[in-house]
């Protein structure tokens, strides 16, 4: 009793501390939403880094069926540099774009009955600064790496979990995919160190989750090429001579080596033409989407000049996905959802969906996170690791190979799980000690780079057997 009165009474005093730069709204409607919202959603921003220079703006948004018992995830997009927005309205959240009835004016929205906030409170957050709606009061504030967002996304929590100490409790889950996927998994370990440390407050810590995550990007994009192999995108001949000239490295090979050269220029020629995020899907990045009577500002299209293609004249060509992605720079830019979001005047002149100058002066400090994953291999939490099996940006070969690399002892081998009577996927499973898993791998059967976008109801029931500590 007297032990936790003092913990109270520091944590009143920490949370006046720390209040002071802080923002929160409860948002009870959106533009494009009819009525209001049928779940709490909750905007804001937390100041964070020396000086309270970086503004990190945060979606909340509560579980709807449980908050109080249900786990708090932190949810981190990759990019780098791709706004938390994106994550929500593509990939977990709740709300959907309504890309059919789409007519030329502000886009509306239908309810995704995946959403992972029918069973977790997730908190989405625009990092590093630069992304979404985060920003910096000096520009030397925008200079990031990933120690330094890792070292944000700390102090955000910790600030965040003092203005919501309902949520103290609640057993936390760092979540990432793609580059977020890199993150994650060194904020649990700065978790870990300010919990043995005794930092406030102390953090329910449980584990950690990430989809087709960045580990050593230059590794994880080598595998892009056994990979073409093994989805028959390239020949075994192209395969074989790549693999004895090349001496293994595919996407900086030393440029002396003809060999290696002309082995990799005809693997090239077969796969540049094919969607990385999903090799299945049609690549359409600049093509114009066919919509009579409006006019599409080329602003809002992705700034990516290596993929220009011509439009295609085939008007029965398949939906193309980067559609929809144009949907979230009409709505954001708008001034009413700017309002509705309570998005501070005059600190964003235009919103994008990924940053795509964030990564160039972005410091990837830390080339890879295996000896990350390995420390928190020891530390008793629960890892799920997914991945979506058409992505050929990080291919799950990769991801596979640096989990075996960590010699952990294997529980289950290769086995399908399955959805509806269905195999949505397969699994392998890693032991802790006797008895606790550490460790869950999972594929998810037709997703892509980001898994939930493509396999929506696939991924929530992994998530969701996976939270309750049921066998996927
Ligand atoms: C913080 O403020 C101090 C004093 O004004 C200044 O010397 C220092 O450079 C600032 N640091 C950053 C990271 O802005
Ligand atoms: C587009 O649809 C909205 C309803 O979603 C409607 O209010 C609006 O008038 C329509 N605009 C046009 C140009 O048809
Ligand atoms: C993108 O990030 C850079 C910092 O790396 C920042 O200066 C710029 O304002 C950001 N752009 C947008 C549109 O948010
Ligand atoms: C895993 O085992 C191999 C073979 O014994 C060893 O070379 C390697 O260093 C080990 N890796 C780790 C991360 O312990």
């Amino acid at each position: 009793m007297f032990l936790s009165c003092i913990w109270f009474l520091e944590l009143l005093l920490l949370s006046l501390l720390f209040n002071v730069n802080s923002a929160q709204t409860i948002v009870k409607s959106l533009p494009g939403y009819p009525g209001e919202l049928p779940f709490k959603l909750e905007t804001g921003y937390v100041s964070v880094g020396k000086n309270d220079t970086v503004q990190l703006f945060y979606y909340f948004i509560e579980s709807e069926r449980d908050a109080v018992r249900d786990p708090l995830v932190l949810w981190l997009t990759g990019g780098i540099g791709c706004s938390a927005f994106s994550g929500l309205v593509y990939e977990i959240g709740p709300l959907n774009f309504d890309a059919e009835s789409y007519n030329g004016s502000l886009p509306s929205f239908i309810l995704n009955p995946y959403s992972w906030t029918k069973i977790a409170n997730i908190i989405l957050l625009d990092l590093p600064v630069g992304t979404g709606f985060s920003y910096a009061t000096t520009s030397q504030g925008y200079l990031s790496s990933d120690t330094k967002s890792t070292n944000d996304a700390y102090m955000f929590l910790q600030k965040w979990l003092l203005n919501h100490p309902k949520f103290i409790n609640n057993r936390l889950y760092i979540a990432g995919d793609s580059y977020g996927g890199k993150i994650a998994p060194m904020v649990v370990l700065e978790i870990t160190k300010g919990n043995e440390a005794g930092l406030t407050p102390h953090m329910s810590i449980e584990g950690y989750l990430i989809g087709n995550p960045a580990v050593n990007v230059p590794k994880d994009e080598n595998w892009r090429v056994p990979y073409a192999h093994r989805l028959a995108l390239i020949s075994d001949e192209y395969y074989e001579r790549a693999k004895s000239s090349c001496d293994g490295e595919y996407m900086n090979p030393n440029p002396n080596n003809a060999e290696c050269q002309f082995a990799l220029q005809l693997i090239k020629q077969c796969t540049s033409n094919i969607c990385l995020s999903h090799i299945l899907e049609p690549i359409c990045k600049f093509r114009a989407p066919k919509l009579d009577g409006l006019k599409w500002d080329l602003t809002y299209f992705e700034e990516d000049p290596n993929d220009i293609l011509l439009p295609s004249s085939d008007q029965e060509n398949p939906k193309c996905r980067f559609t929809d992605y144009v949907l979230s720079y009409v709505w954001m830019n708008n001034p009413s959802v700017r309002e509705a979001l309570q998005i501070r005047k005059g600190t964003k002149e235009k919103w994008k969906r990924c940053n795509g100058s964030l990564p160039i002066s972005y410091d990837q400090d830390v080339t890879s996170v295996f000896d990350h994953h390995q420390v928190l291999s020891t530390k008793g939490y629960q890892a799920l690791v997914y991945s979506g099996d058409h992505d050929m940006m990080i291919p799950y070969i990769g991801t596979l190979q640096w989990i075996r690399d960590l010699n952990l002892t294997l529980e289950e081998d290769w086995r399908p799980w399955f959805l509806n009577g269905q195999i949505a996927g397969y699994t392998l499973k890693y032991q802790y000690q006797e008895d606790q898993c550490y460790l869950t791998f999972a594929t998810v059967k037709g997703g892509g780079h980001t898994a939930p976008e493509y396999k929506p109801k696939e991924c929530f029931a992994m998530i969701d057997r996976w939270f309750s500590y049921y066998p996927l």
